[in-house]
Parts: C-alpha cells; structure tokens; sequence
C-alpha cells in the first residue's frame, strides 16, 4: 500500500483540508469530477483572481496559453486542432521510429548503465522532437530544459525551482519562435507545421501548446518507462503487452492534476461549495480497493483495467497512444535483449510529488540474448 493514500481514504473519498480546499482520492469521484464540465481547469481568468504576479514566471504564462489551462471555448478550439493533426496515423507511423530508436539505445548498452540516461529519457525526446520536427542535433538540452520547466506543475515549488522554470521557459520560449518562423518558411510532415498553419491559434497559443507537447510528450512517458523497468524487475515478470496498463495504474507518472468548482456539487455526503479548489489525486484513484479488486497488488495482466493515470473527460490526454506505444515497444524489448537484467543499487526517486518517477537505475545488463 502507499501508506499517505491509504491513511487518507479512511476518511472517505473527499476530504477538506482547509476552507475551500479538498483531497479527493476515490476512483468515482476523481473519475466524475474530470467529466463534469462545471469542474474547470485554473484557466487565465483564475490565475488573475489568485495572484497578482504569476506573469512574472513566463513558465506558468506559456502553460497558461496552452489547452492543458483552458476552458471552453477556446480548449474545444485548441483540442479540436490538435487531435486533427496528431491522429492515430500520425501516431502509426511511428512505430518505425520508435523501434528503431530503441533497438539504437538497446545497441548502446554494454556490460552496466543507468537506463535513465540511456533509455527512459533519449526514446521519449529522441519520438517526440522528431513529432514537432525538432532537428536531432538541437535534442541534447530538452531534458535540462524540460525538468527545470516542470517544476511548477508541482503543488508546491521554491523560489529557486520557479526562477529555474522561468529562465528555462525563456530559452525554450525563444527557440520555439525561432522554430516556427523556420517551419513557416520550409514546411515540414511534422506538428510545428501543422499547428502553426491556418493560423487558428494565436501566437502565444502556439508557443503554449508546442511547449506542453514538449513537456507532456517526454517527462511523463520517461517515468512510465522507468517506474514500468522498476516493477517488472521486482516482480520477475516478463512483461506482456496489457501490463503498461498496470504499470500506469500502480505506480501513476502524474499523480495528480487540479480542478476549480465553478458550482456548488455534492459528491457522495461532502458538500463542495462554489469556487472550491480540489486535488485530484490520481494515484490514489488508482489504488481505491472499491474499484480494483486487489488494488495494492501488481498484476500486470489485470482485466478490466482503466487507471487515471492519463486523466479522463475533456481534458484526456492526448498523447495516450503514444505514450502507450512507446513503452509497449520498449519494455519488452528491454528484457528480450537482456534477460539478465538486475538493478545494482537502490534507484532513488526524483524529489517530486506529481511527476513520480527515478532519478537513476543502475543496472548491470548480464548476457545479451
Ligand atoms: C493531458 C498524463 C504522455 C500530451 C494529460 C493529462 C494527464 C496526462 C493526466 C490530463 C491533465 C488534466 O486533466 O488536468 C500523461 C501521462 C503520459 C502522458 C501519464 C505518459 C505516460 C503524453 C504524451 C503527449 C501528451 C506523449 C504528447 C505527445 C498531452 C496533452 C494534454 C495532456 C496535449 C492536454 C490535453 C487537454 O488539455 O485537452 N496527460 N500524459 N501526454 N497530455 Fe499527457
């Protein structure tokens, strides 16, 4: 068990932690709250009500531009362009690249690595660069950016992680423009291109959501990868496909997302009043025992199962399928190439509450196949 969530349900499946402010860790509730159009995201407008400076941290204005911090109507505007040029054949026609680059990163390996390093983190940047047609030579320093940009996607964060995100969303912020005014002169097959013709969406729109496909498309994924490394060595299993669902179910790589009540609602006997905040805690959704039969058991062939872990209603991830894809090629892979696989040290966990993942997995690779 995951003692904080299972300390937590013993007081139900909503639970308020301060005036206006709730925990809500039961799968129905987290599930309906996600699908309720009167549950919003923290959109520009709310943004403006609770603080006066977040303009100053270019890191929480260029989300805020994307769809990820929109509400209707302009996420339906946004979702609606980008589920059109990021289709399920866009998403197949990677599959050839994917392969591909982790046969390259499996080829790497040698004797003992860190597959953070070498696997979890190069497939997802190496994937989704190549989606938004970032030149390959320019990939090396999204990892850097990236982390430090994410840092404000956490509940809390200190001054020293917001300036870092800040000046970070400043240099990403910069090549972006630079990328787009390169795409607008040589088109390419990619998602720049697609998104920046027609000109649906504004600019700051543009580099908004270019920035979320960047940051969405790899942190998240690199630490399904690596979670999903974690739980089949400890449980000695040879991984067949459905267990990236259990993977994404047990160890979630975004353990949370927020919403804002824009009415009062009732859910189970908590009353919510208008203008709450609520935490979504998908981690724990995951693990509710009235919705999964053996919750704290990893079971990488459970039927019937639909984790959170890439939310659900409006805002569904859109990346899913190819985030899935990318750890069902991967994964197996993995421990088909290297049977012998063992971790040499203890991973430790990267200092973060909502993006769960390892810092680093040493592992000593053993005999080829
Ligand atoms: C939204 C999780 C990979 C793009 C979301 C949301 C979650 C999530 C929970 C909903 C947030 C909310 O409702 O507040 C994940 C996980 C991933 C993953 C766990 C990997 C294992 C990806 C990838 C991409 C991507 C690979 C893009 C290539 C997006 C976008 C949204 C989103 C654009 C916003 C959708 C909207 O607001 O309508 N993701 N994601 N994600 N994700 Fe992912």
């Amino acid at each position: 068990p995951v003692p904080a969530y299972a300390a937590l349900r013993k007081y139900g499946p909503v639970l308020p932690v301060a005036d206006g402010y709730y925990f809500v860790s039961g799968y129905a509730a987290v599930d309906g709250i996600l699908r309720d159009a009167a549950m919003e995201t923290y959109d520009i407008k709310r943004l403006d009500s609770r603080w006066d400076d977040w303009r100053d941290n270019k890191a929480l204005e260029l989300f805020a531009d994307s769809m990820l911090r929109s509400n209707p109507p302009d996420h339906t505007r946004m979702r609606r362009l980008a589920a059109g040029v990021f289709t399920a054949r866009r998403v197949g026609t990677l599959r050839a690249v994917i392969e591909e680059q982790v046969a390259e990163a499996l080829d790497g390996l040698d004797g003992t690595a860190d597959l953070m390093s070498e696997l979890c983190y190069p497939l997802p940047i190496g994937v989704i660069t190549a989606l938004l047609g970032v030149p390959a030579e320019d990939r090396g320093q999204f990892r850097r950016l990236a982390e430090a940009l994410t840092a404000v996607l956490e509940v809390r964060w200190t001054p020293e992680d917001e300036a870092k995100a800040h000046e970070a969303a400043v240099e990403l912020e910069d090549y972006f423009i630079h990328l787009v005014a390169q795409k607008q002169r040589e088109p390419g097959d990619d998602l720049t291109t697609a998104l920046a013709k027609g000109g649906e969406l504004s600019g700051r729109e543009l580099l908004g959501n270019l920035m979320l496909l960047l940051v969405a498309g790899f942190e998240t994924t690199t630490n399904l990868l690596g979670n999903g490394i974690v739980l089949l060595l400890d449980h000695g299993a040879t991984p067949p496909q459905s267990c990236v669902e259990e993977i994404l179910r047990f160890d979630s790589p975004v353990q949370l997302t927020e919403r804002y009540a824009t009415h009062a609602v009732q859910i189970g006997n908590v009353q919510i009043e208008e203008g709450a905040e609520l935490v979504l805690l998908l981690g724990a959704a995951n693990r509710d025992p009235e919705r999964f039969e053996k919750a704290d058991e990893f079971w990488p062939e459970r039927p019937n199962n639909t984790p959170l872990s890439f939310g659900a209603g409006a805002h569904y991830c859109l990346g899913a399928p190819l985030a899935r894809l990318e750890a069902q090629i991967a994964l197996p892979a993995l421990f088909r190439r290297f049977p012998e696989l063992r971790l040499t040290g203890k991973p430790v966990r990267r200092p973060r509450m909502n993006l769960r993942g390892w810092d680093a997995l040493p592992v000593t690779l053993g005999t080829p196949e």
